[in-house]
């Protein structure tokens, strides 16, 4: 071992790299993130300070959000007062207000500090982060509700874009209170979900990223449910499970987000460590997802997936494209195959034969459906078999073809020959058919 290269795990090359598309894939995109005061009362906030800076070091355009409701109450408890809630809606009166100024302001202190951090030695060292602040939103009174006046608690009326644009433009990271002002002059307190929603909206950003207090959305039996159509986040918004508040709020946030526009809302849990930084570098992420895009997922097939499958690979293999298949064949061999899902339609396909003696393994039927072509998933669906290739301990894929030679070569495949093929298969050439065999030896 090189002594460069001492004491650094492989582990840590492979997540570099197959972190790399992330990282191109967000450089230049705004992401708005919003998180309670809970998260800046936490000893550990300075790792998620921490995580903001790289992903501004890395190119995104961040606009922060945050809240301060554990600072506002403990200002009130001081001064032996509580916080009102009527029907799930906070009461600001004057005394609240003045709380809720001096904990918007101590948190912004807090974070411009953090975030001001470049000590040698540290993950801020040379990070020179600028922060900016400003009456970016416009509120108005949420007014007087079945004779009750909510007071300072108000609604956001208008975000002004183009001054946050302008800060982002200028290479800084927007910060964003609670807090409203009102062409009267006067100050309104704001739910931080629906601040952050607005500001995401009027932006037009590519993400809306909420930090909870939770796991976030789970199953019955508590599972993280990775994604949610806006018409699931009703029903559940509808029914009658409990949820906690904050999840609530930015529930309501990323549907108000996703039917506006923002194209991802996701809501993670906050309190884990490198929360953000697994949920945008990993392809599963670690929350939860809510798009209006159709849902697409990759996965092994089952035996009621070959009606969709014979539906596929049916036109290619009357083009001669593709060995046929029979029903029979299908559902003998259904677990060879992994198939991309959308909504409940097979989009593409591919197979996977190992012969383990010869560390090979044969990759067949790679096919994407004619109306999802020209999105890359040939080649997700090729990262994955390769991955699924691996685990099983295969060194080398091979491929058998006529015409489509040359979208195998332009991924890593090189012409072999029938002698490199493992005996089995070479007994089954079909000399007729005359297809020419690719090789690709599996990294790592
Ligand atoms: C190959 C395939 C899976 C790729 O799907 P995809 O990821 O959606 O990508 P596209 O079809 O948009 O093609 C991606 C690139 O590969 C090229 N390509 C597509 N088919 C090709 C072929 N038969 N030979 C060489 N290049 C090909 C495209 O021109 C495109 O390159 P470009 O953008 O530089 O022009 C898909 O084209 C397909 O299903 N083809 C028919 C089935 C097939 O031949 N499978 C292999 C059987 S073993």
């Amino acid at each position: 071992m090189s002594k460069r290269t001492r004491g650094i795990p492989d582990s840590f090359v492979d997540w570099f790299r197959g972190s790399s598309p992330y990282i191109h894939a967000h450089r230049g995109r705004t992401f708005v993130i919003a998180f309670g005061g809970e998260a800046v009362a936490d000893e550990n906030f300075y790792l998620l300070i921490h995580d903001i800076a790289l992903l501004h070091g890395l190119g995104i355009r961040l606009v922060l959000v945050h809240g301060a409701r554990p600072q506002i109450e403990q200002r009130l408890n001081a001064r032996g007062v509580e916080m009102q809630y009527i029907n799930g809606v906070r009461v600001t009166d004057e005394a609240a207000l003045t709380c809720v100024k001096e904990a918007a302001g101590a948190v912004r202190v807090e974070i411009e500090a953090l975030l001001s951090m470049g000590l040698a030695n540290s993950p801020m060292a040379g990070a020179r982060i600028r922060v900016a602040s400003g009456n970016f939103v416009t509120a108005r009174p949420i007014g007087v509700r079945d004779g009750i006046d909510y007071g300072h608690t108000g609604l956001v009326r208008r975000i002004d874009a183009a001054a946050i644009e302008q800060r982002l433009d200028a290479g800084a990271i927007a910060l964003v209170p609670p807090l409203g002002y009102s062409p009267t002059g006067e100050v309104f307190n704001l739910s931080a979900a629906d601040v952050a929603a607005s500001v995401a909206i009027a932006l037009g950003a590519d993400k809306l990223i909420s930090l909870v207090e939770s796991k976030g959305v789970t199953d019955a039996r508590n599972r993280v449910i990775q994604s949610m159509l806006p018409k699931e986040v009703d029903t559940l918004l509808g029914g009658r499970r409990r949820l906690p508040e904050d999840l609530v709020q930015h529930l309501k946030g990323a549907l108000h987000a996703c039917r506006s526009g923002v194209k991802r809302s996701h809501l993670i849990d906050r309190r884990q460590d490198g929360a953000l930084l697994k949920e945008l570098f990993t392809r599963d992420g670690i929350g939860t997802l809510i798009t209006a895009e159709p849902y697409e997922e990759t996965r092994t097939a089952r035996i009621d997936d070959v009606g969709g499958l014979l539906e596929l690979l049916e036109p290619l293999e009357e083009k001669g494209v593709l060995v046929r298949r029979s029903r029979e064949l299908l559902e003998t061999e259904i677990n060879q195959f992994t198939l991309m899902e959308r909504d409940g339609m097979v989009i593409a396909c591919a197979a996977l034969y190992p012969y383990p003696q010869e560390s090979m393994a044969e990759l067949a039927c790679v096919v994407v459906h004619p109306d999802y072509r020209g999105d890359d998933r040939g080649d997700r669906l090729l990262a994955h078999m390769e991955r699924s290739a691996k685990a099983l301990g295969i060194g080398q894929l091979f491929i058998l073809t006529t015409q489509t030679a040359h979208w195998f070569r332009e991924r890593g495949f090189v012409q072999g020959d029938l002698k490199d093929l493992p005996m089995r298969k070479r007994e089954l050439y079909n000399y007729r058919r005359n297809s020419k065999v690719f090789i690709k030896t599996l990294a790592g």
